[in-house]
């Protein structure tokens, strides 16, 4: 296929872009810088100039494409008016992409987060959250799943807390900065609350999958790792950094202090089974013995 891809420069979609580029496919990347464009070029895509906002530009091309993977989002957390001028801006994306492939049963495959359930792992059954500050974000996403019925063959890959490669990437990348800015690696609550994790190069695997395989409107989980304790994270992060590991209030960690307390496990049982997806790469632990001090 040919497949146009947004976010394609970066953790996961540089992944991504590996895997289409290695089993076949062709891949038209947006890219919003020059550097960006090098780097998609340099990995065998070629790129389209321009940002989320370029609606015209992501209808072109959606239009020249046989599928389309959506990744990029601003990630910018700085303040709520910035996350919500991401969220809103990435929706204005999605329903443009999706627009242009109505009526054609092409595959649109986006991204969320894995839901959290009180008590046990989260599965491709459950809801994502549609409240609060990404509530915007899971409405996106639903609004890209309901097109299944307006001929999108639409599915989302759900993404857990830390999607890791070479010991970076994720929640547990952002305590790894944290701790090396406090020269403290501090865990949130009493550290045994759960997050869940994959490897890039097997979410890279199931984005695969799921544009070639899945039926129109369903969810995906790219749960590599069910569950690791928050303490074990940072244990393993103040070993590699040489600091201490210490529970810190939650406050410490701002605005994501209350996510960063949640036990949230998630399950990828049905993923497995129902795409053959199996995660081969080592686990967020092992990973981020990567991490140099
Ligand atoms: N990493 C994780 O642990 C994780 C977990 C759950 C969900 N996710 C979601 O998965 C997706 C990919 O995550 P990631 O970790 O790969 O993110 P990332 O490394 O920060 O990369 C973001 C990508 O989006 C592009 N981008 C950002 N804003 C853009 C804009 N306004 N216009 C055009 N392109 C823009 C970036 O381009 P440049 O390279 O030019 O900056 C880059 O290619 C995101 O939706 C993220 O929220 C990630």
């Amino acid at each position: 296929m040919q497949v146009f891809i947004t976010g394609g420069s970066g953790l996961v979609g540089s992944a991504v872009v590996a895997e289409l580029l290695s089993h076949g496919h062709t891949v038209l990347a947006l890219a919003r810088s020059s550097s960006s464009a090098a780097a998609l070029e340099t990995a065998g895509a070629q790129t389209v100039r321009g940002d989320l906002a370029d609606l015209d530009t992501l209808r072109a091309g959606a239009a020249k494409a046989d599928g389309v993977i959506h990744l990029a989002f601003a990630n910018d957390f700085s303040s709520p008016a910035a996350l919500a001028a991401a969220v809103a801006e990435e929706s204005a994306a999605l329903a443009a992409l999706g627009g242009e492939l109505t009526g054609s049963d092409r595959p649109l495959v986006t991204v969320s987060g894995t839901p959290w359930i009180a008590g046990r792992a989260a599965t491709e059954a459950d809801p994502l959250p549609l409240d609060g500050p990404i509530g915007g974000r899971g409405r996106s996403v639903m609004a890209a799943l309901d097109l299944a019925s307006r001929g999108v063959r639409s599915s989302a890959v759900r993404l857990p807390r830390t999607v890791h490669n070479q010991g970076q990437g994720g929640f547990a990348g952002l305590l790894t900065a944290m701790a090396r800015g406090a020269g403290v690696s501090g865990y949130p609550g009493d550290g045994t609350q759960r997050w869940p994790a994959v490897h890039a190069l097997d979410a890279a695997v199931l984005f695969r999958l799921a544009l070639e395989q899945a039926p129109a409107g369903t969810a995906w989980h790219a749960v590599g790792d069910e569950g690791d304790a928050v303490r074990d994270i940072a244990t393993v992060i103040g070993r590699r950094l040489g600091l201490p590991v210490e529970a810190v209030p939650e406050e410490t960690f701002g605005p994501l202090g209350p996510i960063f307390a949640a036990d949230q496990p998630a399950s990828s049982a049905h993923t497995r089974q129902a795409l053959g997806w199996e995660p081969t790469h080592p686990s967020l632990l092992a990973d981020l013995e990567n991490i140099q001090p």
